[in-house]
C-alpha cells in the first residue's frame, strides 16, 4: 500500500479541487477518489465474511462467467461477484465487474481479463488442474477461517470433480429452455456427459471429447467446460452452505464422497510421510488407478514376499486396506481397477 502523510493527502487533494476548477468537476471527482482509495482502503485480513448464496444462480452465474474469463476465472467470480452484492465490503476490493458488465461485453461478444483466470486450461491451459475447482477452493480458502477445514473442503469438491458425470442434468436443462444468461449460447442442444476419473484438464477433456465425439477446439467441447463450471461453482456453495451452518461434519454428511477402494488401499503405503520404505516418496489424494494401471510388478513383489500376510502387515497395511489391494490386483488380473467406495481411512494422516 501507497502510504499518504495525512499533509501530503490534504496538499493533493488541494491540488485535485485546483485541478477541478480548470478541468470540471467530474475530473476532480476522480482524482479526489483516487486520494481517498490510497489514504483509506486497506484490505481486512482473512478470512472474509460469507453468506448463504444460492446454488442454482451460482450454477448460471459460473457457466456466464466461463464466456467472459474461462474456468478458474469464471468460477471465482460467479461467487465472489454474488458476496460482494451481498456482502459490499471487503469483497469490494475485489477487481471484478458487475454481472451487468459481464453480460453486457458476453453478449457483444467481447472476451474480459478477469481476476484469477490464468488457471484456464489447466493452467495457461497446460492441462493439469482444472481451473473451476481452483476457482471455488481459493473462495473457500478465503471464508473459512481454520486452515485444516478448507483443505477438507477443498477436498471434497476435488473429489467430488472426480466422481461427477459433467455437465450436470441440471445445467444441460437451464441451456436447452434457455435459462442460462448468455444471449447466444456456443451450444444450446443437450450436451453428452462423462466421468474424468481426474482432476486434471488435460483428462477431463479428453475423456469428454473421446465420449462425446467432439474436437477439443469445438465450441461445443467450451460449451462443455462452460456448464462445467457452474457445476462445479454450485457445487463449492453447496458445500460452503453447509460448512457454515453445521460445520465440517454438514458439509461431509452432505457430499459423502469417499475415496475409491483403491486409492484407499495404495494410500496405506503411499502417502507423505517419513518412512520411505513403507512407500512413502510421494503425495496426494487423485485417484490412483485412473493412472497407474499397470502394477504387475509391483503386485508381484506384495504378493509373493506377503503371501502369508505377515509381509504385508509389517509395511501397515490394516485389514481393510488390505482387502481392498487384493480386491484391485484381483481386478488388474481381469479387466481392470476396481470402482467403488473405499472406507473412510482418508483422514488418518497429516497429507
Ligand atoms: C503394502 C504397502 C503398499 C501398497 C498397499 C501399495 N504400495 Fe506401491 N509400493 C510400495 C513400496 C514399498 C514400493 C517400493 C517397492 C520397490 O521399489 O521395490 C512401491 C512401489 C510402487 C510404485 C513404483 C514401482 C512400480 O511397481 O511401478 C508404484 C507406481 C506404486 N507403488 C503404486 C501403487 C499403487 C497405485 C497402489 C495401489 C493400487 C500401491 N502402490 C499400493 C508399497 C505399497
Ligand atoms: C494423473 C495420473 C496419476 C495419478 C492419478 C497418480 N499417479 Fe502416481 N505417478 C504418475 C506418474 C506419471 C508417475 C511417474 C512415473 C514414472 O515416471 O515412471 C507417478 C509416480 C508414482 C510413484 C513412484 C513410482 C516410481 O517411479 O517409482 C508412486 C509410488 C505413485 N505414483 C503412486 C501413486 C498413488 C498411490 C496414487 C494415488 C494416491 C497415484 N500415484 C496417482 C501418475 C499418476
Amino acid at each position: 500500500m501507497v502510504m499518504v502523510t495525512r499533509r501530503e493527502f490534504v496538499k493533493r487533494l488541494a491540488g485535485a479541487a485546483l485541478f477541478g476548477a480548470l478541468l470540471g468537476p467530474k475530473a476532480a471527482e476522480g482524482a479526489v477518489q483516487e486520494e481517498v482509495a490510497k489514504k483509506v482502503v486497506k484490505a481486512p485480513p482473512l478470512p472474509w465474511p460469507y453468506v448463504e448464496l444460492d446454488p442454482e444462480e451460482t450454477r448460471k452465474l459460473g457457466h456466464l462467467g466461463y464466456y467472459a474469463f474461462e474456468c478458474s476465472g469464471g468460477a471465482f467470480w460467479a461467487i465472489a461477484v454474488q458476496l460482494r452484492e451481498k456482502v459490499g465490503y471487503p469483497w469490494t476490493l475485489i477487481p471484478i465487474p458487475s454481472k451487468e458488465e459481464v453480460l453486457d461485453a458476453v453478449n457483444k461478444g467481447h472476451h474480459l481479463t478477469g481476476f484469477f483466470q490464468y488457471g484456464f486450461g489447466g493452467v495457461v491451459g497446460w492441462g493439469t488442474i482444472c481451473g473451476a475447482p481452483q476457482g471455488g477452493i481459493m473462495i473457500m480458502s478465503m471464508v473459512v477461517k481454520n486452515k485444516k477445514d478448507w483443505e477438507e473442503l477443498g477436498r471434497l469438491l476435488l473429489r467430488f470433480y472426480e466422481t461427477t458425470p459433467f455437465p450436470s442434468k441440471k445445467i444441460n436443462e437451464y441451456a436447452v429452455k434457455g435459462e442460462l444468461y448468455p444471449k447466444k449460447l456456443k451450444y444450446s442442444g443437450w450436451l453428452p456427459q462423462s466421468v474424468s476419473h481426474s482432476v486434471l484438464c488435460h483428462v477431463s477433456v479428453s475423456k469428454w471429447c473421446m465420449a462425446s465425439g467432439f474436437a477439443s477446439g469445438s465450441k461445443e467441447r467450451s460449451e462443455r467446460c462452460g456448464r462445467l463450471t457452474g457445476d462445479v461453482a454450485a457445487e463449492a456453495v453447496t458445500l460452503l452452505n453447509a460448512y457454515f451452518k453445521g460445520g465440517l461434519e454438514k458439509a461431509k454428511s452432505l457430499a459423502k464422497l469417499k475415496f475409491s477402494a483403491t486409492t484407499a488401499a495404495c494410500r496405506e503405503c503411499h502417502y507423505k510421510g517419513k518412512d520411505f520404505e513403507m512407500g512413502q516418496f510421494t503425495r496426494g489424494f487423485m485417484q490412483c488407478e485412473t493412472c497407474h494401471k499397470d502394477l504387475r510388478a509391483h503386485a508381484h513383489e506384495f504378493l509373493t514376499k506377503g503371501a502369508s500376510g505377515a509381509e504385508l502387515m509389517t509395511v501397515g497395511l490394516g485389514a481393510g486396506g488390505l482387502g481392498a489391494f487384493a480386491g484391485f490386483l484381483a481386478g488388474l488380473a481381469s479387466n481392470g481397477p476396481s470402482e467403488g467406495e473405499g472406507s473412510e481411512e482418508e483422514e488418518k494422516e497429516e497429507r
